[in-house]
């Protein structure tokens, strides 16, 4: 057993309902963290010996991917059973085990709660399809008859969103709806049994111990399926306005209203953060909102490209739209579903090659050609100081503090997206590859069968470049990403304070973007090429790479965002 450490300014937790407002929240991929048992997949026990490592990071909570069991169809988010262990990744009594030390740490702890389907291994999916057409314990999923004269065409044209059709058809005839994978039956939240299991896994992991819940795709549970089905072209056409048939429903609010109400049976009351792909920062304030699910992530950033303009409007929106609704803003730039942003940097301007709004995963993967990888990490390394500077809380994916590129070179053959399986090359968004290249698994050590991800091989191949840029390499290096990182997440401990940010017109303009936070601190970050005058006062962190952290500075070089306190 591992000893854990104590963050040395931050004791063991004292209960605070408003921790998660400006909290920084490292994602796990459990099956991608450390492996502690040698079968190529990361598990608790890898997780639980890495905690002294996410203490010295300096972060507030830890929220893990999904690790219940699932056959990972789709990356473990297609769920078997939700109140339980992959035994592959570990045992309940490894998650209480893991649980207790971060917390011991200083470390809160979200879960991943996948409400929109379930796995096709789920109890209740093999009942149903055992049951046939008719039964009680099919109207838990949503099965039609199909089209055409022996009902051999599905119930609607659909797509689903990792491609193909949305319906799969089962033995007797009947079609079911799946939203993503074929694996992925999707619920019927009309059902009350539905509604009151999912209280049941809130209470069963808030029971453990558990912080907070992430909330996946929180945006699809409620549907309006009456006949006629609308045409894909159609659904197409219709505005998400809350009267989508499919996507973020006002009525969906009722479910997270009876969440709420289990969060607060609780002290400190449970938090949750909705993952909600939506049309408007205000749509999005709905999921956010004190009497929902209290915060929602915001995916303006990550979306946008590496332009001081851009930056400074979505940042403005956003700070308005949470002080207007009573939440905390939330930043992200990297996660499990999209291209690493020191990737998405160093590729041409994002705007115009979306191709479909709201299905952000269809950026992920990307062609090495094309890439300016050193530019993707100046920049990304800039992005990630300038976010962790702003109010709110920030949201952190493992490997990002690495500075970690996308892995492109996976072979097809060893490539476990449904994304990437699913879909031909020409729809697959930009040159997309599927979300593997950002789930390899992490380097902890120059040398190693999987770069100390664990004793063997690791499920997904990891490149040669991974021992340079392994968390070992970069420990010895006071200008290594990590190292920016570590200190950038102590000093960030001193910003907390009120939500406020002032713009600094004097020094903002052009690509340059400045605000003050209060007690003098000031966040300048240069979005052009050419370097600037460094702002007067005592220079706490800059973040291009290679720089002497000890040495005076008296330019901000391109690409670059420097903290100053005055
Ligand atoms: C969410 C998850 C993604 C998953 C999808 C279906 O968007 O982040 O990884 O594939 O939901 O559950």
């Amino acid at each position: 057993m591992s000893t854990p450490t104590h963050r040395a300014d931050s004791p063991a937790l004292v209960p605070d309902a408003d921790w998660w407002r400006e909290a920084t929240v490292y994602q796990i991929y459990p099956r991608s963290f450390a492996d502690a048992n040698g079968d190529g997949i990361g598990d608790l026990r890898g997780i639980i010996s890495r905690v002294p490592y996410l203490a010295e990071l300096g972060i507030d909570a830890v929220w893990l991917s999904p690790f219940y069991p699932s056959a990972l169809a789709d990356g473990g988010y297609d769920v078997d059973d939700p109140r339980d262990v992959d035994p592959r990744i570990g045992t309940l009594a490894e998650f209480d085990e893991l649980s207790a030390r971060l917390h011991e740490a200083g470390i809160r702890l979200i879960v991943d709660i996948v409400p929109n389907h379930s796995s096709d291994r789920h109890v209740w999916f093999r009942e149903a399809l055992a049951a046939g057409r008719g039964s009680a314990a099919r109207e838990r999923y949503i099965l039609r008859e199909g089209r055409g004269e022996h009902g051999e065409l599905p119930p609607s044209d659909w797509e689903s969103v990792f491609g193909g059709p949305a319906w799969e058809r089962v033995e007797d005839g009947q079609w079911y709806l799946h939203t993503f994978a074929t694996e992925q039956p999707d619920l019927n939240w009309d059902h009350p049994e539905v509604r009151e299991d999912y209280h049941r896994t809130l209470r069963f992991w808030a029971d453990r111990g558990v912080d907070g819940f992430r909330v996946d795709v929180a945006h699809s549970l409620v549907k309006d399926l009456s006949e006629p089905l609308p045409s894909a072209a159609e659904l197409a056409a219709m505005p998400q306005d809350g009267t989508h048939p499919l996507w973020d429903r006002d009525e969906v609010h009722e479910v997270y209203a009876g969440w709420r109400s289990v969060f607060e049976e609780y002290t400190p009351p449970r938090t949750a953060v909705a993952e909600a792909w939506v049309a408007s920062p205000e749509r999005r304030a709905r999921y956010a909102s004190p009497a929902g699910l209290g915060q929602a992530f915001n995916f303006d950033l990550l979306e946008a490209d590496f332009d001081a303009a851009d930056f400074r409007r979505i940042i403005t929106d956003n700070l308005a739209q949470s002080a207007r609704t009573g939440s905390s803003s939330t930043w992200v730039l990297s996660n499990h579903d999209v291209v690493r942003h020191a990737t998405r940097y160093g590729l041409p301007p994002l705007a115009g090659r979306r191709e479909k709004q709201g299905a952000s995963w269809l950026v992920a993967g990307g062609p090495e050609e094309g890439i300016d990888r050193e530019l993707g990490l100046r920049r990304a390394r800039a992005a990630s100081l300038l976010e962790l500077a702003l109010p709110g809380s920030a949201y952190l994916y493992q490997g990002e503090e690495l500075g970690l590129h996308e892995v492109a070179e996976i072979p097809d053959a060893e490539r476990q997206d449904p994304a990437f399986w699913r879909t031909t090359p020409e729809d697959r968004g930009f040159d997309g590859l599927g979300r593997d290249g950002t789930r390899v698994p992490l380097p902890w050590t120059r040398e190693g069968s999987s770069y100390g991800f664990g004793e063997g091989p690791a499920h997904l191949p990891q490149p040669e470049w991974f021992a340079d840029v392994s968390v070992e390499a970069q420990e010895e290096d006071p200008s290594s990403t990590l190292s920016m990182y570590r200190r950038a997440l102590r000093l960030r401990r001193e910003l907390e304070g009120p939500e406020e940010l002032t713009w600094d017109e004097e020094l903002s303009g052009g690509d340059v973007l400045a605000f003050e936070r209060p007690g003098g601190w000031l966040c300048v970050t240069n979005c052009g090429e050419q370097p600037v005058a460094m702002p007067a006062g005592e220079v706490l962190l800059v973040s291009t790479p290679g720089l002497d952290p000890a040495a005076p500075v008296t330019e901000l070089p391109g690409s670059s965002t420097a903290w100053l306190r005055h």
